[in-house]
């Protein structure tokens, strides 16, 4: 009696276990992890992104989830740093069998946990990350499990290059981290832009993450006569660049990409400056609009691009699931290689590169207000 006892718990036990289990017919749940930097050097981009990704699950929940089932949010703080973003990711694929990631929003972190997707067959959607490599293998081949819902950033360069001529500046200096694979690149990106199209590069000097005084190069920058100062770094840098460029005299217009874009971008600071972005709010087409009056009413505040990124990049894991109609990561990969998707940042087809092609805006800062200056087709 003992033993059978023992028995039909033990067939309970399994029953459960297996119900629990990704993927079990008829039970369970859908994992979506999110890697964002809640922490860090740009706590902004995370919250932002987390937000606008949770939208978007709550959204599909209440529509019934997906492939029938309700999709779980596992948030994860990957801070914006390598190690960190490797942790979270081994954490997310390892203790909670996540199939499917969003994240994350800085490249340099991307790099490396877009090699983790790969290697565990895992997919991953970064909502913002710009670099190429994130999307690419060594040899130049596309990574199979990895997408990104942004354009890139020889398109982000050429954007701010073709912008600062079209508004006469013919020379331009560049400040950057040379041990930021975004800002590296991005500063790469413009330069060949610019040279190609008629300006001129009249000085490069680089920093590393952990300075705060940037008098020594802004000195050369003011003696420079540079007509643009470029620096396309995050938020929490041009803070204090641009403070110490306006203390120093400093007169070049100061640009940057969408690392600019934060609640907390000092507008004094950056104040005459112009950054390339993923989206304006003040964009009236209906998506856009009801986009941006959802995200108000849930958060009570405007969504940054990070928040839309989030939400788009939420939006297409979830319709390339439905579409495999199996959750088979190796299935659902296929299905986003062909999706055709109307996101709030533009229409989304992916590249032989895993990159959609997407329109960019330039804004203004002025004033104490980011406005919409420019938007520029690919
Ligand atoms: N493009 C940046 C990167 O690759 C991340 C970013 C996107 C930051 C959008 C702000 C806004 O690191």
């Amino acid at each position: 009696m003992k033993t059978r006892v023992a028995i039909f718990v033990l067939l309970i036990v399994a029953l459960l276990v297996t119900a629990c289990q990704p993927g079990a017919a008829g039970g369970g749940t859908i994992k979506i992890a999110i890697l964002a930097p809640l922490s860090g050097p740009v706590p902004t981009f995370g919250v932002s992104t987390r937000d606008g990704a949770l939208l978007a699950i709550e959204e599909a929940n209440a529509k019934g989830g997906v492939l029938g089932k309700k999709i779980e949010a596992i948030v994860a703080d990957s801070q914006c740093t390598p190690d960190p973003a490797v942790n979270a990711m081994n954490k997310v694929i390892e203790q909670d069998k996540v199939h499917y990631v969003v994240g994350e929003v800085c490249s340099k972190a991307s790099i490396p946990i877009s090699e983790i997707a790969e290697k565990n067959k895992v997919v991953m959607i970064s909502p913002t990350s710009t670099n190429p490599t994130v999307t690419l293998n060594a040899d130049g081949s596309t990574k199979k499990y990895v997408f990104r819902a942004c354009f890139i950033d020889p398109f982000q360069g050429t954007v701010m290059a073709k912008f600062a001529l079209s508004k006469g500046y013919k020379t331009a200096f560049i400040l950057f981290d040379q041990g930021n694979d975004y800002v590296r690149g991005l500063a790469e990106f413009f330069e060949k832009a610019f040279t190609e199209n008629g300006g001129q590069i009249v000085g490069k000097e680089t920093y590393t993450a952990q300075d705060t005084d940037f008098s020594a190069i802004l000195t050369k920058v003011a003696e420079s006569k540079a007509e643009v100062l470029f620096v396309p770094d995050y938020y929490n840098i041009v803070n204090l660049v641009g403070a110490q460029a306006k203390e120093k005299g400093v007169t070049a217009v100061m640009m940057g990409g969408d690392g600019w874009d934060s609640a907390d971008l000092d507008k004094n600071a950056a104040n005459g400056g112009f950054f390339s972005n993923h989206y304006s709010p003040e964009d009236t087409r209906p998506i856009v609009q009801q986009w941006v009056a959802n995200y108000q009413k849930k958060y009570n505040s405007v969504p940054d691009a990070l928040a839309t990124l989030g939400y788009d990049a939420t939006n297409l894991l979830i319709a390339a699931i439905e579409k495999a109609g199996v959750d088979d990561p190796t299935k659902v990969a296929e299905a986003m290689e062909k999706l055709e998707y109307e996101a709030v940042s533009g229409k989304v087809t992916f590249d032989a590169q895993h990159n959609p092609i997407k329109s960019a805006v330039v804004l203004a800062v002025k004033d104490g207000k980011v406005s919409f200056a420019a938007s520029v087709a690919p």
